[in-house]
């Protein structure tokens, strides 16, 4: 059984479910939308955040729940499709799940407003039901998305990135939306305050490690569904090459700086960046990194008893540091 669907098992038929409802979010009376659409869904993703949100509000709750935790897992599924789509218009790549992405088939603008067609379903499916406690926590995630992609390419076109700044990007673009899954998963159980805050801490924690983990990808040539090494193509300095950055001589720091803002697009030149980022310790001082994110993940399920639900999500992170895609 591949790792995944061991997680799944204890919420196998909330997850079966999901689906279906999820299917039926999108739907739409413009035809194209719709091929879009059922385009998208047979090339699901690994579905990690309904799998948070379930996983979370059995865990904090006595098991059952109703037709909120699932327009709440629905709503993160939502936006977080829209991100991707619009993510690889931003990011100018051809490849998602493992086939062509909607910008590579249906071009740049039909992508941007098929993704802003998605983000709009995920509002209003909360709106509509007056879940506004989920909305909050979702419209935060959202501007902090944007935020962080926007800083993002400031960064890469400045070529300035520290360390700290890397941090506050990936929490901005990747953990808020992983730190809203959580919180939702036990907001929609009506779990108190304390509770729905130390969720999202703990999905942020998540959250960042998951991104390293995808930032790592990009260093490797393993078949991941989507394009690796384009990182540096897109002048976006992650931590393997902060971390060199900061410690090699002037004269390597240099030409690094120069190979990014010159040669980005020269591909010899941009595998022997990656191959001295290898050499100088950056991937294993990522990794370690990486790591500690993992531990205080950990460190906060400690105060919850025993259940198959926790146990899934602790198999969770260590699928997020783990996974192969
Ligand atoms: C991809 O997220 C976007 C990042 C935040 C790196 P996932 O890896 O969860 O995407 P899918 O849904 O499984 O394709
Ligand atoms: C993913 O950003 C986070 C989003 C805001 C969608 P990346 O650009 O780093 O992720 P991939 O590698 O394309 O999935
Ligand atoms: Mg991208
Ligand atoms: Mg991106």
């Amino acid at each position: 059984m591949k790792p995944v669907e061991l997680i799944k098992l204890p919420i196998k038929k909330e997850m079966e479910l999901f689906e279906k409802k999820f299917r039926e979010a999108m739907l739409s009376k413009v035809p194209l939308l719709n091929r879009i659409t059922y385009y998208i869904i047979r090339r699901k993703g690994k579905q990690m955040r309904p799998m948070f949100v379930f996983l979370i509000a059995k865990m904090v709750s006595d098991g059952n729940f109703d037709e909120r935790t699932y327009r709440g897992a629905s709503i993160i599924e939502l936006i977080h499709t829209a991100t991707l789509v619009h993510d690889d218009v931003v990011d100018d790549s051809n490849r998602r799940r493992g086939f062509f992405s909607i910008n590579a088939l249906w071009k740049n603008k039909i992508a941007v407003l098929v993704g802003d067609y998605l983000l709009s379903k995920g509002l209003l499916l909360s709106i509509d039901n007056d879940d506004f406690d989920l909305l909050k926590l979702i419209s935060i995630a959202v501007r902090e998305m944007s935020e962080g992609e926007l800083l993002q390419i400031e960064k890469a076109r400045k070529l300035d990135i520290t360390e700290e700044v890397y941090f506050d990007i990936i929490r901005q673009k990747t953990a808020t939306l992983i730190a809203a899954c959580c919180g939702i998963g036990a907001a929609s159980v009506g779990a108190k305050d304390d509770v729905v805050q130390q969720m999202r801490k703990f999905g942020e924690y998540i959250g960042i490690a998951f991104q390293i983990k995808d930032d790592l990808f990009d260093y490797t040539d393993e078949k991941i569904g989507k394009p690796t090494g384009i990182d540096i193509k897109e002048q976006k300095m992650t931590l393997p090459l902060i971390y060199t950055l900061n410690n090699c001589t002037k004269k390597e720091k240099a030409w690094i700086i120069n190979s990014v803002k010159k040669h980005n697009k020269d591909k010899k030149r941009v595998k022997e960046v990656i191959a001295f980022v290898k050499e100088n310790g950056g991937i294993e001082y990522t990794t370690t990194k990486m790591n500690a994110y993992k531990n205080k993940a950990i460190t906060i399920l400690e105060d919850y008893p025993e259940s198959p639900f926790k146990t899934s999500l602790l198999q969770m992170i260590d699928y997020v540091v783990e996974r192969k895609v």
